[in-house]
């Protein structure tokens, strides 16, 4: 008998209703079985025979099969999932209504690298001892060669020349033909990077005859800064009047340096600062009116980029914990330093939104942000209808 308290009532529930005949008793077994008119079975459709046996074992063909290589097999091919769909992101944004298309799909591929980021846990329940009855059966194979890990790399915008070398080695001498060729094309082509930085760019209200948001905000900025200073100034001499007042200095510094376009570029050219100068203009926009309607989305669209620049960060992370755990400081089968050399990629050298981090750096007090003017309010930041971005069938799905 159940434990339920409402099932020995059930009579009552249906009390008013004319009794059931045996066949419209199970509702769980209506429907008509359309599988058995033919067509596509779902097996095939996933064409599941070629993923289940896409893992060859080279324990087993060595005949010394190991369990836990078909583990450490399909955590590897788990990855590429997030390749196409990374490849898939339509960012050509000329008309904004396309914006939360490109927002949904970015947000896709932050929850797959959350995945990719949580795998380790299960890699992790293999021990060394379990890895090492296998790891010699995989040299000189090494995640280093993975053209996907690449790929990804390139598309999101890491740099060649901020790229930690492997045995003082460029990363594509790991590759030929048209491998190489593709990893040359991806360097070329127009990165996650760079397409956020043309469409940053563009925020409304960067306009110098327009709005001018950047005089703006430096006029404010100096302003709040020197009455800042006059009420220091006032206060009687103490300890912590001297400590203000040496803040005071570092914050005007620190806004000097964001208002200096030259210092901007002298920090591009060390790789310290990834975005033009106008389109890190146009990132403090959104930050400052992230609550206006028109900018709630694109706010979302710069979290997710750093969340993706963090879920990649942790996946280095967790990943070069899981090799000191498994090889200590051995050298990886790939022939690098292992342990040592991916130590040094968990760097912001890879972190390819980090001026979108370092944004949280300029926050000043709300009162200090210009207030927008009602032009602002009502600028319309789409292209014509006919505009092919917006109707574009590739972008559909
Ligand atoms: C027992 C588990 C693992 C060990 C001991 C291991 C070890 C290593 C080592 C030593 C390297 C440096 C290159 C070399 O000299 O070989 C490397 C690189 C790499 N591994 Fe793994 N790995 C493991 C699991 C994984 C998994 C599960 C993935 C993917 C899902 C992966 C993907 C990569 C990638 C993409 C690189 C290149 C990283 C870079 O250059 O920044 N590895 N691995």
């Amino acid at each position: 008998m159940s434990g339920c308290p409402y099932f020995e009532k059930k009579h009552l529930l249906f009390k008013n209703k004319p009794p059931k005949t045996e066949e419209d008793e199970d509702d769980s077994q209506a429907g008509v079985n359309k599988a058995s008119r033919g067509g596509i079975i779902y097996g095939d459709y996933l064409q599941l025979d070629k993923i289940l046996t896409a893992q060859v074992l080279q324990s087993e063909l060595k005949a010394d099969k190991i369990h836990d290589e078909h583990l450490f097999i399909v955590t590897h091919q788990g990855k590429l999932t997030i390749i196409p769909l990374t490849f898939a992101l339509p960012l050509k944004v000329r008309d904004e209504r396309n914006m939360l298309k490109v927002n949904t799909r970015i947000h896709r591929v932050v929850m797959i690298f959350r995945l990719l980021v949580d795998q380790f846990a299960v890699l992790e329940t293999m021990t060394a001892l379990d890895f090492f009855d296998f790891r010699e059966y995989l040299s000189p194979a090494s995640g280093f060669q993975s053209l996907q890990f690449r790929l990804l790399e390139n598309k999101i915008g890491v740099p060649d020349n901020l790229r930690v070398p492997y045995n003082r080695r460029h990363y594509r001498d790991n590759f030929k033909g048209h491998d190489s060729e593709m990893l040359l094309s991806t360097e070329q082509e127009p990165t996650l990077l760079k397409l956020v930085e043309e469409w940053l760019e563009r925020t409304p209200g960067l306009e110098v005859d327009g709005f001018n948001f950047w005089q703006r905000l430096e006029i404010n900025i100096l302003d709040g800064l020197n009455q800042e200073k006059e009420k220091i100034e006032k206060m009687p001499d103490s300890e912590e009047k001297e400590e203000l007042m040496a803040e005071m200095v570092k914050q005007r510094e620190l806004f000097t340096s964001l208002f200096d376009e030259k210092r901007h570029d002298h920090l591009v050219s060390k790789g310290e600062r990834r975005l033009s100068y106008k389109a890190l203009q146009g990132a403090l926009m959104i930050y400052f009116y992230r609550e206006e309607p028109r900018f709630q989305v694109p706010f979302q669209l710069l979290t997710s980029l750093m969340d993706i620049d963090t879920l990649m960060t942790k996946w280095r992370y967790n990943h070069v914990c899981m090799v000191h755990r498994m090889i200590g400081s051995k050298a990886g089968t790939g022939g690098s330093s292992g342990y040592h050399y991916l130590r040094s990629t968990v760097s912001d050298r890879y972190k390819v939104f980090v001026d979108l981090f370092n944004l949280a750096t300029f926050l000043v007090p709300r009162h200090w942000v210009p207030k927008l003017n009602p032009n602002i309010h009502t600028f319309l930041y789409t292209a014509e209808c006919c505009d092919s971005s917006y109707c574009s069938s590739d972008d559909s799905d």
